[in-house]
């Protein structure tokens, strides 16, 4: 983002998407090879696909650059061993914990032997504030969580829920991007609905479903408008929605937009997420 420190300090070369919204591999490769970038960074907050760690790795390798993956979003995933795994590809791994991790707002660096002095001096002195306790604390238990066999089955029902709310969102009319998911995360272009991404969030919010706008690759509207919404399951699963919920959530947020300026749909609907969540607290 070139408002971003990142942005100022580096000259970031980007890749796209193909005529699929796959990751354009062929294309990223000819870009590394015409640039020949110190760095080529892997990673996204809004691409449902795989990502192919090791084609990465390979181009990295033939153009001499580090490979760094930013595995935020899918990192709990990953913990659950039903994402691909980037750290046998990558020289540096980033992540939040705080994604599909399910852990507190914070990050952590992987790293290969040989960069880890690089990385721990930019970090301290070069960087790094007063170490907040309790976070520590939180990511502590939250890695624990992550080893755990219930964790595995968390992660594989948080993707099978995203199946089943994209294949119910499909089904009532709306597009998926990349024509669906392998993951916990997809984009729905709203244009089918004729309503934007800001105008969804709201109508989506006033029937207390919290979901948000997001661009869709080539998005004709601004990107504070945009035309589309991300969802992801994550939450959803941690509440102890199965495929029941996850396809009866689909459908509330599909009844929404289907009559987005119609008072009494809102309110039937809000009765009806009322009934769901009340079913799954979250302090059980
Ligand atoms: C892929 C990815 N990496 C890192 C981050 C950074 O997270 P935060 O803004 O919470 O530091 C985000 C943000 O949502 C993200 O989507």
């Amino acid at each position: 983002m070139p408002l971003n420190m990142s942005g100022k300090w580096f000259n970031v070369v980007s890749y796209g998407l193909n005529a699929q919204e796959a990751i354009d591999y062929e294309a990223m490769e000819q870009k590394a090879h015409e640039t020949r970038p110190k760095l080529i960074i892997a990673g996204a907050s809004a691409y449902s696909l795989e990502i192919d760690f090791a084609r990465f790795a390979k181009v990295a390798k033939d153009v001499g650059a580090i490979f760094m993956v930013d595995m935020a979003h899918y990192a709990g995933l990953i913990a659950g061993g039903v994402y691909p795994n980037p750290v046998p590809h990558a020289d540096v791994v980033t992540s939040t914990t705080h994604k599909s991790l399910r852990g507190p707002r914070a990050g952590f660096i992987l790293m290969k032997a040989e960069h880890e002095k690089a990385i721990n001096s930019a970090v301290f002195p070069g960087l790094q504030g007063g170490p907040l306790m309790h976070i520590i604390a939180a990511k502590a238990i939250a890695f624990k969580e992550a080893l755990q066999p219930e964790f595995k089955q968390y992660a594989q029902q948080v993707k099978q829920n995203a199946q089943v709310v994209a294949e119910t969102l499909t089904e009532r009319g709306l597009r998926i991007v990349s024509g669906g998911t392998q993951s916990h995360v997809m984009l729905v272009d709203l244009r089918p609905k004729g309503i934007t991404g800001k105008d969804a969030e709201a109508v989506l919010g006033s029937a207390h479903m919290t979901i948000n706008k997001n661009a869709i690759p080539n998005d004709p509207e601004k990107p504070m408008v945009t035309s589309g919404v991300r969802i992801g399951t994550p939450a959803m699963t941690t509440r102890g929605f199965k495929e029941a919920e996850a396809r009866a959530t689909a459908h509330l947020v599909a009844d929404v937009l289907d009559n987005p300026r119609d008072e009494a749909n809102l309110a039937a609907v809000r009765e009806k997420v009322a009934k769901l969540t009340k079913a799954f607290p979250v302090y059980g």
